[in-house]
C-alpha cells in the first residue's frame, strides 16, 4: 500500500481515491457488489455473516421484524465470551497477544488470550461466589485498566447484565445509573490515573450507593500503595475474590435475545435512556464491522483510544475485536501526557497498524503541530479512523495527510449507542469526501429524509435515518419502552437517529450534529436537561437553561444561562461555587465552560425553554420562528 492517492478536484467536490491494490487486499473487494448482495436477500447477507461465529444452537429464523421489534437469530443459543476466547484458545491463537495495556510511564501489561480466558473465568467464579447469575445487573465504574474489560466479560460469561459508567462521570451520575438498573453489584477501583496524579473513585461510588438500595456489594481493585481501606461487610478486594476459585467456568448458554449490557446514554429528558443489547444480534454486528470495516487481519495490531465506558468502547475494544481475534491495545493516558508526542510514541512502540481515534482530539493535535507526530516512525499504520462527531474537512485534512501519510484510508465511522455497530462509513478502498462520513455500509440502509419520512434531493438536508432494522440495535430502553418507540414513531417506519445531515452526490452523507437537546462535547453526549437538573440543585440556582456552544477543539462547550434564587447576585465565586457543583454533580464531562446571569430566560406559552432563542442570540444568527415566544 505504497502508492499515494489520487485526488480528484471537480467544483470545489474533492475525492481522495486510495489505489486498486487497496480493495484487492480488503476482505471486502468491491463495495457496491457487497452492497447488491445485502439488498438481493438481506437474511442471507447477515446469516453469511453469523456462521463465521460459533453457537451453542443455530437459529430458526435470521429476522422478525414486527415494527417497531425486531428479533435477530431467533431460537439460537451462544455465550459472546466463548467467541471472543475459547474460540481462540481453542486454535492457533492460543498464545496470540489479546490485550497490551499501557499506563502512564510506560507501564506495559500484556495478556494473551489463553492468560485473558483464564481471568475472565476466575473473575466470573468470584461473581457467581457473591450470589451473582444471570439476569443480576452489574454496574462497572472503572479506570481503563485490563480488569475493567476482565469484569464486562466476566459478567458475559455467566449471563449477568452490565452496565459501565465511565469513570469520569460525578456522585448523582452515577447514582441515577445505578438506581435505574437495580444494580446488586458495583465493580470500581480505589483509583484512577491522571497525567501523573491520581484522582480517588471510591469516595464516588460509596457516596453514589447511598438510597441504592439494590447494592449488595462492592468489589474493588486496589491500585494505591499502601492499600486502601475497605468497608468490612460491603466491599470486597478485586484480586482476593479470585482466589480460592476454579479456573474453569462453563459458559452460561444465552439466549440471543438475552441482553448482553445496558448502556447509559443522555436524553432529552432529564433521566438518562439504559439503552439496551442482546447477545446474538450484538455479537454479529460488532464482529462483522470490525473485521471488514477495519479489515481487522490476522496481524494487525489494533488500538481504540476509547474507554470502554462508551460504546465505542463496548464495541471496538472489547466485543468486536476480541470476537474477530485481534490484539488489542489500550491504555491509560492522556494524549498529550506526559507531551504531545505520547499517542505517536505508543503507535511507533508498538507497531500499531489500525488507530481509531476521535475528531476532537485530531483537532487537538493539529493544534499541537506537526512536529510531535514528525518526530515518531508511524509507517506500520495501515488505516486511520475516526469516531464520535463530525470529522471537519481541516481535520481530515490533517489526519490523512500528517498522520496517514496520505497511504491509509481513512475510514469516519457514524454510529451510536443506539445502533450498537457503525453504520455508516467510507468502507476501505471506496474514493474518500472530506467532511462526508460516506455511505450505508452493506447491512444498512441509511438516508436522509423530510419530516414526512421523504428522501431529500442530492444537495439538500434533513433528518439522518435508518430504513430497515440491523442485529445490533437496541431492543429497548431499560423500564422505559416508550422511550424506545420513540425512535421509530417520530417518522413513521423509520428509525430516527436524532442527526441532522445533507445529502451529498454519489449518495455521501455529511453529518451535521445533533438534532434534539443533546450537546456533543468533545464527542460526549451531554443532555441538557441533565445539566440544567444539575444546576438547579445548586442553593442559589433558581432556573438554569444550557446550549452547546461552537468550539474549535471540543466541538461545542457547554453554556449555562442561570437565573438566581432571591438574596443571591452574581460573582466570579458563585459562578466558580456553580461549576464546581455540576462537577461533582454530573463529573468533568458535564461542567459548563461559562455561565450568564439572566433575569428571564425565553420561554413557549407552555413554558418550555426555548434553548434555539438562547442559542441563536449567542451565535448572532436569526432564531427563525419564534411565534411561540411569550416573554
Ligand atoms: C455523533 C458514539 C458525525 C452523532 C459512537 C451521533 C458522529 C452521536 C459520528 C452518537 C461521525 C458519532 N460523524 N457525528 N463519524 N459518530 N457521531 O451514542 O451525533 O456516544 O448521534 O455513540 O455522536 O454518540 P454515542
Amino acid at each position: 500500500m505504497e502508492a499515494k492517492f489520487d485526488v480528484e478536484l471537480v467544483k470545489d467536490v474533492k475525492f481522495y481515491y486510495p489505489p486498486p491494490e487497496v480493495k484487492e487486499k480488503s476482505w471486502i473487494k468491491d463495495y457496491s457488489v457487497a452492497y447488491q448482495e445485502f439488498l438481493a436477500d438481506p437474511e442471507a447477507f447477515w446469516e453469511k455473516m453469523a456462521q463465521e461465529l460459533d453457537w451453542v444452537r443455530k437459529w430458526d429464523r435470521v429476522r422478525v421484524w414486527d415494527y417497531p421489534y425486531a428479533k435477530w437469530f431467533v431460537g439460537a443459543r451462544l455465550n459472546i465470551t466463548h467467541n471472543c476466547l475459547d474460540r481462540h484458545v481453542m486454535n492457533h491463537r492460543r498464545n496470540k497477544v489479546a490485550l497490551i495495556w499501557r499506563g502512564e510511564e510506560d507501564e506495559e501489561r500484556v495478556y494473551t488470550y489463553r492468560k485473558l480466558y483464564r481471568e475472565v473465568m476466575r473473575f466470573a467464579n468470584g461473581l457467581k461466589k457473591l450470589g451473582i447469575g444471570k439476569g443480576d445487573r452489574v454496574c462497572i465504574y472503572m479506570p481503563m485498566v485490563p480488569e475493567q474489560v476482565i469484569a464486562m466479560l466476566a459478567c458475559a460469561r455467566i449471563g449477568a447484565v452490565h452496565s459501565v459508567v465511565f469513570g469520569g462521570f460525578g456522585v448523582t451520575a452515577l447514582n441515577t445509573r445505578i438506581v435505574d438498573a437495580d444494580a446488586k453489584l458495583v465493580i470500581t477501583a480505589d483509583i484512577t490515573v491522571r497525567r501523573g496524579k491520581t484522582i480517588s473513585l471510591l469516595p464516588i461510588v460509596e457516596e453514589a450507593i447511598v438510597g441504592a438500595s439494590s447494592i449488595e456489594k462492592v468489589i474493588v481493585l486496589r491500585r494505591k500503595s499502601p492499600q486502601s481501606e475497605l468497608q468490612s461487610g460491603m466491599e470486597v478486594d478485586f484480586n482476593e475474590l479470585m482466589e480460592d476459585v476454579e479456573n474453569f467456568c462453563e459458559p452460561e448458554t444465552m439466549d440471543a435475545e438475552d441482553p448482553l449490557f445496558i448502556l447509559y446514554t443522555s436524553g432529552s429528558t432529564g433521566t438518562p435512556k439504559g439503552v439496551v443489547h442482546t447477545c446474538g444480534g450484538y455479537m454479529v454486528g460488532t464482529y462483522y464491522t470490525t473485521k471488514y470495516v477495519f479489515d481487522l487481519k490476522e496481524e494487525d495490531i489494533y488500538w481504540c483510544t476509547a474507554d470502554p465506558g462508551w460504546i465505542t468502547g463496548h464495541s471496538y475494544v472489547v466485543y468486536g475485536p476480541l470476537a474477530a481475534g485481534g490484539t488489542v491495545v489500550i491504555s491509560e493516558t492522556t494524549p498529550d501526557y506526559p507531551d504531545p508526542g505520547n499517542f505517536w510514541n505508543i503507535i511507533e512502540d508498538l507497531g500499531i497498524t489500525i488507530f481509531y481515534t476521535a475528531p476532537t482530539a485530531i483537532r487537538m493535535f493539529m493544534k499541537m503541530g506537526e512536529k510531535w507526530p514528525n518526530g515518531y516512525d508511524l509507517s506500520s499504520l495501515r488505516i486511520i479512523a475516526s469516531v464520535g462527531e463530525p470529522l471537519n474537512p481541516e481535520a481530515f485534512e490533517w489526519y490523512y495527510h500528517v498522520i496517514g501519510k496520505d497511504r491509509c484510508p481513512l475510514v469516519d465511522t457514524w454510529w451510536q449507542t443506539e445502533t450498537g455497530m457503525q453504520m455508516i462509513t467510507t468502507m476501505i478502498g471506496e474514493p474518500m469526501r472530506p467532511g462526508f462520513a460516506g455511505k450505508g455500509i452493506p447491512g444498512v440502509v441509511a438516508d436522509v429524509v423530510n419530516k414526512e419520512g421523504e428522501s431529500v434531493a442530492p444537495g439538500k438536508g434533513g433528518f439522518l435515518v435508518i430504513r430497515e432494522p440491523w442485529p445490533a440495535m437496541l431492543r429497548t430502553i431499560y423500564k422505559n419502552d416508550d422511550r424506545y418507540r420513540k425512535y421509530w414513531y417520530t417518522i413513521p417506519n423509520v428509525y430516527t437517529t436524532g442527526d441532522l445531515a445533507v445529502k451529498g452526490d454519489k449518495g455521501y452523507i455529511m453529518i451535521l450534529g445533533r438534532a434534539d437537546d443533546i450537546i456533543l462535547v468533545a464527542g460526549h453526549n451531554i443532555g441538557t436537561a441533565e445539566v440544567e437538573s444539575a444546576l438547579v440543585s445548586h442553593p442559589a440556582v433558581a432556573e438554569a437553561a444550557v446550549i452547546g456552544k461552537p468550539d474549535p477543539l471540543k466541538g461545542n462547550s457547554i453554556k449555562a444561562f442561570v437565573i438566581l434564587r432571591v438574596g443571591n447576585t452574581p460573582s466570579d465565586h458563585l459562578t466558580s461555587e456553580i461549576i464546581h457543583h455540576v462537577r461533582m454533580t454530573l463529573g468533568p464531562i458535564a461542567m459548563p465552560s461559562e455561565i450568564e446571569y439572566m433575569e428571564k430566560l425565553p420561554k413557549t406559552r407552555s413554558g418550555k425553554i426555548m434553548r434555539r432563542v438562547l442559542k441563536a442570540k449567542e451565535m448572532g444568527i436569526d432564531p427563525g420562528d419564534i411565534s411561540t415566544l411569550e416573554e
